[in-house]
């Protein structure tokens, strides 16, 4: 099972909560933590793009550096890991994310991918004047399919004469193309997400679901498997968790309540109300479930906490998850989270045996 980290961009990471470490997103933090990675064998490292925050106490997500500009700035110091950053599509050509895109192969060696969203956050992009109008949440993965086959073109033959509804080009062209294959996510759940990864896309990014339940987001797998079914295309899917370890279960499910007990209320609710705006689409997003009272402390991601035993048995749990080939992990503290995972959580794992060995020998 690969292995990768969802650095923290945006200010305090994934805990919308007064008790969890309070800090913002520089470059520095973000380069050790993805040295650290790449120190103990994570394959990939993925930045999100977020234009606007939730305010509260903690001002959460209020302060984010821009995706593309932060990996360049990583490509540059590091070597083997693979690197990705989101393109929020209403807010950038396609020729332009293209051609960035190219750049940060060349600045990394050919380490480089492209997560593409559609947006979720109606005021992420009605704040610039780029909202289309809420029929967007209902026509969003026919925009992104369009987006994604003029990247499709510029990337495979450096041109595209591509005529659709939102976009048309006019011989365009993208020179140097990349070294290495460009690969694509999509984090969609929906029907419509689903569909548009199957054709469009090499990875679909979910989420794992409740806390110390490592198998429960399988049917979502399912879902993207019979889409790709339809399409022929190989797609395989990665889960996105957090941990939370310690020496013991208890002290790390102490750690977990008082997070918990210290949840962002305000900020909370400004999740809530964006998760509901959405009255367009077909009702089966998965930001409902980010925006869920149950767990919205940490969005709802599938959430592993327990001691280090516990948290490596839990990830092997992860890794058989048939069609499922990989985790993406994010930590309450990241660089504590890193070493505490590099240094005892992974040589317990069997399935990165593989890695432990790799480090071992090298
Ligand atoms: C791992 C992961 C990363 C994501 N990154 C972003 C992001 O950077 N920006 C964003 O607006 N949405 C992001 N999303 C949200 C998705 O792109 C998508 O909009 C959301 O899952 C709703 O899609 P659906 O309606 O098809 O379920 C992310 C979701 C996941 C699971």
């Amino acid at each position: 099972m690969n292995v990768g980290i969802f650095i923290p961009i945006g200010n305090n990471g994934w805990l919308i909560s007064k008790n969890a470490p309070q800090y913002m997103p520089t470059f520095d933090l973000n380069k050790t933590i993805v040295q650290r990675a790449e120190h103990y064998g994570f394959e990939f490292a993925l930045s999100m793009i977020k234009l606007r925050g939730f305010g509260g106490e903690t001002e959460f997500w209020e302060h984010n550096l821009e995706s593309f500009t932060l990996m360049a700035g990583l490509a540059a110091v590091t070597e083997r890991i693979q690197l990705f950053a989101t393109a929020a599509t209403l807010t950038l050509p396609p020729a332009i994310v293209a051609r960035m895109a190219s750049t940060i192969d060349s600045i990394s060696n050919g380490r480089f991918g492209v997560n593409l969203v559609t947006g979720w956050q109606k005021p992420e992009y009605s704040q610039m004047g780029l909202w289309p109008g809420d029929e967007f949440f209902a026509n969003r993965y026919d925009y992104l399919g369009e987006y994604a086959t003029v990247l499709r073109d510029l990337w495979n033959t450096g041109r595209s004469d591509f005529k659709g509804e939102h976009f048309q080009m006019d011989d365009c062209r993208v020179s140097p193309k990349p070294q290495a294959d460009m690969k694509v996510i999509c984090a969609g759940q929906s029907e419509a997400g689903m569909a548009f990864t199957a054709k469009y896309a090499d990875y679909n990014f979910c989420f794992g679901k409740g806390v110390n339940t490592p198998t429960a987001f399988a049917p979502t797998v399912e879902r993207l498997v019979k889409a790709t079914a339809e399409s022929g295309r190989d797609v395989t899917s990665c889960a996105l968790f957090m941990v939370i370890a310690d020496e013991t279960d208890e002290a790390a499910r102490a750690r977990w309540e008082h997070y918990k007990d210290g949840a962002d209320h305000e900020a909370i609710a400004w999740l809530g109300e964006q998760g509901a705006a959405d009255t367009k689409s077909k009702g089966d997003t998965n930001i409902r479930q980010m925006a869920d009272p149950t767990s919205a402390v940490n969005i709802n991601m599938g959430t592993l906490v327990g001691s280090y035993e516990s948290v490596a048995r839990m990830l092997d749990e992860v890794a058989t998850v048939p069609g499922n080939s990989g985790v993406m992990l994010t930590f309450d503290d990241f660089i504590k989270g890193i070493e505490d995972f590099g240094s005892k959580i992974q040589p317990l794992m069997k399935s990165r045996q593989h890695v432990t060995d790799m480090l071992e020998s090298a």
